[in-house]
């Protein structure tokens, strides 16, 4: 009876003890989340630059600066990693978002896939730009249209890269949007919100009220600002083997709250951690690298080690 009594009142004690022990951490881990995904609404964040692959590096350099207007900033070869590059933007490093250009070594072909979209090139002129860009060697894939204030058209390079020049009356940013497909897009937009602190700009239903178009970014202004456009499309395939567009750089303060911040969001909403945060000795960079539930990869760079110019 006694024994009974005792081990009954220390199970009890066991279990009021283990209990208070789950309700202590999983309070102190919930705690830890929001503050970490409060942090990142309050990081400095930017697009710094797209990786897209090309077959030919002096023809990619000519299509987007005679061709397109941008300029060409840095090129460099890496033989010890097994490619070339070039920078090219409408800006300096420290204030645009750029593109960066590679080709890797003895390979001379990429396969772009159905999934990427477009960047958007804003323009003064959308008739100008597009014969500019057709006398450099783009194909023109839909002439100019109007469409209310906006003029718009679509040229693609030899590689199969899709640019969407356009002209509205307010200004845009020159080198703006970043369009990708997606499967899912409330779930990708509640993603990027969360483990990328991006704004919901607009959004876009078809006719049959579904959401189709998601438009975020950084900052209050879109016209100062890239915005990244995620399109849904249900058959997206994520296995095609694209290897065309291959990364999103992105800035933050902290790469160590940005990793454990998107640990936790892939927890809820999927996605994969691909790089954990790590100083690259070679160029003294620190970074973290994840992808968002479609496979879509962004690497997030340390804004102060951005700024040296070594990546
Ligand atoms: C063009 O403007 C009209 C009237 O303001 C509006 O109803 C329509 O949705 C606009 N079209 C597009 C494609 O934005
Ligand atoms: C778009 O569709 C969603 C539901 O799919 C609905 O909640 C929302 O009100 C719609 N928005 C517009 C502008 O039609
Ligand atoms: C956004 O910036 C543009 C360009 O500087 C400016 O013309 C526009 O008025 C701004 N819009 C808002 C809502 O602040
Ligand atoms: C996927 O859907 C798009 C339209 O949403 C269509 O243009 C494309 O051909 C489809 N691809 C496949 C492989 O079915
Ligand atoms: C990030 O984490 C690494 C390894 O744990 C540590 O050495 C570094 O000081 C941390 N950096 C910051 C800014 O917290």
């Amino acid at each position: 009876m006694k024994m009974a009594n005792n081990l009954g009142l220390s199970s009890i004690l066991f279990s009021l003890l283990f209990f208070s022990l789950i309700i202590e951490t999983s309070l102190g881990a919930r705690n830890l989340n929001e503050n970490v995904l409060d942090w990142v609404k309050m990081d400095h964040r930017r697009f710094l630059r797209a990786v897209i692959h090309v077959s030919n590096l002096d023809h990619s350099i000519k299509v987007y600066t005679r061709g397109f207007g941008m300029k060409l900033l840095k090129r460099r070869n890496f033989p010890d990693r097994g490619y070339k590059d070039a920078l090219v933007g409408f800006g300096p490093q420290n204030t645009h978002f750029l593109l960066e250009l590679r080709q890797r070594d003895g390979l001379s072909n990429v396969f772009i896939g159905t999934e990427f979209g477009h960047f958007g090139i804003a323009t003064q002129n959308v008739y100008k730009s597009v014969e500019q860009a057709r006398a450099n060697g783009a194909v023109v894939i839909h002439e100019p249209e109007k469409v209310n204030q906006t003029i718009f058209a679509f040229v693609q390079d030899h590689d199969g890269y899709k640019f969407k020049f356009i002209q509205t009356p307010s200004p845009l940013d020159p080198l703006s949007p970043i369009m990708l497909r997606v499967q899912n897009l409330d779930l990708s937009a509640n993603f990027y919100s969360k483990a990328l602190g991006m704004k919901l700009f607009k959004r876009q239903n078809n006719s049959k009220g579904e959401f189709i178009l998601a438009t975020l970014g950084y900052g209050t202004n879109q016209s100062k600002t890239t915005m990244l456009e995620l399109e849904k499309r249900n058959n997206i395939s994520r296995n095609d083997g694209r290897d065309g567009y291959s990364m999103l750089y992105i800035s933050t303060d902290n790469v160590n709250k940005t990793a454990e911040a998107a640990k936790v969001v892939i927890k809820e909403l999927g996605g994969n951690l691909i790089m954990e945060p790590v100083l690259v000795p070679t160029i003294n960079v620190k970074m973290t690298g994840f992808s968002d539930p479609d496979g879509w990869r962004m690497i997030m760079v340390d804004n102060k080690d951005y700024r040296r110019g070594t990546l």
